[in-house]
């Protein structure tokens, strides 16, 4: 079986590289990086540290407008398809890479696979639910973390092809938590007290683009009164650079970190406060309480067994969401049991034609 794999942003990363490991012991993975992150810190730090191998094709489309990146990557993207003719796509996630590999694929007969199918936030505004539905819509295995994105597709009508397998990036957490305590030294580098600091992320556009939205946030984490690590998105440290925000000394603003720093950061945190998607659920899996910036969550599981509030972006709510002692239900496995890669390769392998 041939495989070919389309990543380009950070959380894709690591996803794709739990599945690669096992494809990749019986079958012939081709790996499509569209360059939508090229950081050294945003891109080739995971590449290191999860060993996933070159990609086959970098298509350098860097940073652009939604139509401009998503049309390069189009553009780009069809050639090798045709010259490659894998027997799937297989695309992660919600971002435009996503997209874009997904409509290359469809466009010309092939079949798409998607991994974290289903996943709503009901808020078309963001553009990661438009990436979402569209790619869902024409993938024809769809991977679900669990049995809610199921009930979302079947909403969509979507019910052919729908496979619940878990969430890959639990593979990835119980693959690399042991590897992160021996490795990294970022608690030390900070001079940080396991449980004594909290950790936030924030990159979402709809956080970071509103400059008084962003100001708040971040006025709002100097008045916390504990010391917050804040591993800044490329994205969100231009934006500070321009509001000219001036941090609190509780706030230690810190370039992005590795991906097994980020595991330590997030195991020993009091605390997460984050926007982001993958680090919501990296929460759920340390035990360590969350407080999403944002006014829904894709990932409902984690705030109905009380790991994860939903505070929004005011001031009052995230105060009172930090205070607030979460009393959680027992610690389950939500989201599978840490061999969604394995069960997505056997998937694939028996609807190969
Ligand atoms: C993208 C995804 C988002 C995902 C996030 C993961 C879309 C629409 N959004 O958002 O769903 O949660 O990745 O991190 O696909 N930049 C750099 N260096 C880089 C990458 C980006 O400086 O290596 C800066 C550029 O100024 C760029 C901005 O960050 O314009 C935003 O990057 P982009 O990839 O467009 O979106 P993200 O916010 O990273
Ligand atoms: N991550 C990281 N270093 C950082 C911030 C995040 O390694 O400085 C990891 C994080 O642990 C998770 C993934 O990147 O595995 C999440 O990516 P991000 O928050 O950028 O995107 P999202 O999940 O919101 O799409």
């Amino acid at each position: 079986m041939k495989i070919l794999t389309v990543v380009g942003a950070r959380p894709q990363f690591v996803k794709a590289a739990a599945v690669s490991r096992i494809l990749r012991e019986t079958h012939t993975e081709v790996l499509v990086h569209t360059g939508q992150h090229y950081d050294e810190r945003m891109s080739e730090v995971f590449f290191r540290e999860l060993g996933i191998p070159e990609p086959d094709y970098n298509l350098e489309v860097g940073s652009a407008g939604h139509s401009v990146q998503t049309g390069e990557m189009l553009i780009r993207m069809e050639p090798i398809f045709e010259k490659e003719k894998p027997d799937w796509v297989l695309v992660y996630g919600d971002t435009n890479s996503t997209l874009a590999g997904a409509l290359v694929a469809s466009k010309l007969h092939i079949p798409v696979a998607h991994v974290e199918a289903g996943l709503r936030s009901f808020n078309r505004e963001m553009p990661e639910e438009i990436n979402r539905v569209l790619t869902d819509h024409v993938s024809q295995l769809l991977f679900c973390p669990a049995q809610k994105a199921v009930e979302n597709l079947k909403l969509e009508g979507v019910t052919s092809g729908v496979h619940v397998v878990g969430d890959v990036m639990y593979d990835a957490v119980l693959r690399h938590s042991d590897e992160a305590e021996k490795k990294s030294s970022i608690l030390t580098l900070l001079d940080l007290k396991p449980k004594q600091y909290l950790l936030a992320t924030v990159h979402r556009a709809s956080n970071v683009d509103d400059t008084a939205k962003l100001l708040n946030i971040l006025e709002t984490f100097s008045m916390l009164g504990e010391t917050v690590v804040f591993p800044v998105h490329p994205r969100t440290r231009k934006a500070i650079q321009i509001a000219g925000f001036k941090p609190g000394e509780n706030i230690k603003l810190i370039e992005p970190v590795g991906y097994l720093d980020m595991l330590w950061l997030e195991k020993n945190a009091r605390m997460i406060l984050t926007d982001s998607g993958g680090v919501q659920k990296e929460a759920y899996w340390f035990g360590t309480p969350c407080v999403t910036l944002r006014d829904e969550t894709e990932w409902v599981e984690t705030v109905e067994s009380g790991w994860n509030v939903v505070a929004g972006t005011e001031r009052e709510r995230i105060l009172k969401a930090v205070q607030k002692k979460l009393l959680p239900a027992a610690h389950s496995n939500l989201f599978g049991a840490g061999d969604a890669s394995q069960k997505i390769v056997r998937l694939l392998e028996s609807k190969a034609g």
